[in-house]
Parts: structure tokens; sequence; C-alpha cells
């Protein structure tokens, strides 16, 4: 099967890719849903809401903090490193990831389209106004926006929120170009990101996954491969570097 999927990228030049929690599992990073998931131990509308913000800002922030600590001690895995190099067998190759942990961006990932927004990112929670990113915020005493007193938020997509509106235009612009389009660590049930394997397929990709279990996209995908992404994918660029080689590069 790793065979056929170098084959066809070997024969594509668009390529995308769709990363969810799953990616980041390798590096500790906890994954949201299943028996070890976040939202297993914690209630998403207590946490991850603007309800919920409005409503005690500091144990939100308790919250966010504790997952930026969690998420600057862990490193990139094999897995985000093999799909920044899988930028180099693509003419263009963009990544769009449901994921706020910034690893992508760490292992220099050149396109990364940030669904839900970026952890280490603040704005104000009234305004909308980009706030400095080295904020230490103090629960108990919480910043508050320069330009009209709002209180500083995380730049995260919560429940109930729209995604960055341009980030996704580009998101679905570059599903549907693509002749190739990968699907790695995501549950595949948050829309609107669940959607982008589908729109891919539809304008006629080649469907890969990478995920130790099945989900909703396991029987429309033309290839589905239940592993590890950490492990899978180094493999299938090994494969892929041996044939460029073989052919005196692409
Ligand atoms: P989930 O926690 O829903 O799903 C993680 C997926 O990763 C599962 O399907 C696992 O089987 C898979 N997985 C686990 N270990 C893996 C590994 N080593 N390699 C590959 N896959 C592995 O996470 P997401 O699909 O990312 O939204 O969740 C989507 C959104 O729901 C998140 O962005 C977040 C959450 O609520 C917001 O916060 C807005
Ligand atoms: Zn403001």
């Amino acid at each position: 099967m790793l065979n056929q999927v170098a084959d066809i990228i070997s024969n594509c030049t668009v390529g995308a890719a769709l990363t969810g929690a799953g990616i980041s599992a390798e590096s500790g990073v906890p994954t949201f849903r299943g028996q070890q998931g976040l939202w297993k131990k914690f209630r998403p509308e207590q946490l991850a809401t603007m309800e919920a913000f409005l409503a005690s800002p500091d144990v939100v922030w308790e919250w966010y903090n504790w997952r930026r600590e969690l998420i600057s001690d862990v490193s990139p895995n094999p897995g985000h490193y093999a799909l920044k190099e899988m930028e180099d067998f693509f003419s263009k190759f963009t990544l769009i990831t449901q994921n706020v942990d910034n690893l992508h961006r760490v292992v220099g990932s050149s396109r990364v389209l940030e669904l839900h927004g970026n952890i280490y990112h603040n704005k104000c929670v009234d305004c909308g106004l980009a706030l400095a990113e080295d904020l230490e915020i103090d629960p108990s005493a919480i910043p508050v926006c320069g330009k009209c007193g709002g209180q500083v938020r995380p730049d995260v997509v919560w429940f109930g929120e729209m995604l960055p509106g341009d980030v996704m235009e580009f998101a679905f612009a570059d599903a549907e170009k693509a002749e190739v389009f990968i699907t790695v660590g995501t549950s595949a049930l948050v829309q609107p990101a669940a959607s982008l394997p589908l729109v891919a397929k539809r304008a006629g990709a080649t469907l890969i996954e990478i995920n130790p279990e099945r989900t909703p996209l396991s029987d429309i995908a033309d290839f589905s491969f239940r592993a590890k992404s950490g492990e899978l994918l180094p493999q299938l660029v090994t494969v892929l570097r041996e044939r460029q080689k073989g052919a005196g590069g692409k």
C-alpha cells in the first residue's frame, strides 16, 4: 500500500494535509477524544466557550496556562518532520491543522493554515485586537487591552465560534486544488475541518488517511492506514526519497 501511495504522490504536483491532535500524540500532547482524551476529564463548555470565559475567566486562563506549559515542554515528533519533508515531493503543499500547539511551525512547514488558532497568541475579548504573545497571564489579574480595556483571551477558536475567515477560505481553496489529500490523526468529527477531505475527494483528490483507529473517513479514503503517524509518515518519506534518487530527482 505504501508503494502505491508513493507512486501516486510521485505523479502529482499539488498536495495538502489535514492534521488533528493525533499527529502530536507521540510528542506527548493529549488528544481530545478517546480513552485518555482531554474531553474525558474536562468539560469543554466550562473551558472552551465564550460563556465560560465571561463567567469565570480565571478558570479558563488556568486551563490555558496549563496547556501552554504542557505544550512548551514537548518537541515535534518524526510525523511533524515527515510532513515538512513532504513539501519536497510537491510543487505546492499546504498543511492545514486543527491543532493550536504550534509544532508544525516549529519544524518549519512553509504553508501552515491554523484553523483553530494558536495557543501562544492572545487577543482582546471585546475588540479582537491581536495582543503581545509573550504576556504572562495571572488568572487573578488578567491584563487588559490597551485600546478598549477588554480582557486578554487566548486566540484560539472556542466552541460556537466562527473559524478565522481568511484561513478557512484558503483551506477550502487548497483542498479543492489538491491532487493528494492526507488526513492525519483526526477523528474527523469537528466541522468545518471534517469537510475538507470530502471537498478534496469530490474535486478528484486521492484521499489518504493515517490513524490507528477507524474514523468516518476510513470508508471514503482511497487508502486508510491503521498506523501511528510518527511511524508511517517517515516510512512514506523514505520510500519517496528512494524513488527520487532512483529517478535522478523529480
Ligand atoms: P481528536 O482527539 O478528536 O482525535 C484524535 C485522533 O488522533 C483520533 O482519531 C485518534 O485515533 C488519532 N490518533 C491517536 N494517536 C495517534 C497517532 N500516534 N498517530 C495518528 N493518529 C493518532 O482530535 P481532533 O480530531 O484534532 O477543537 O479534534 C478536532 C477538534 O476537536 C480539536 O481541534 C479541538 C477539539 O475540540 C477546538 O478546540 C476548537
Ligand atoms: Zn480591545
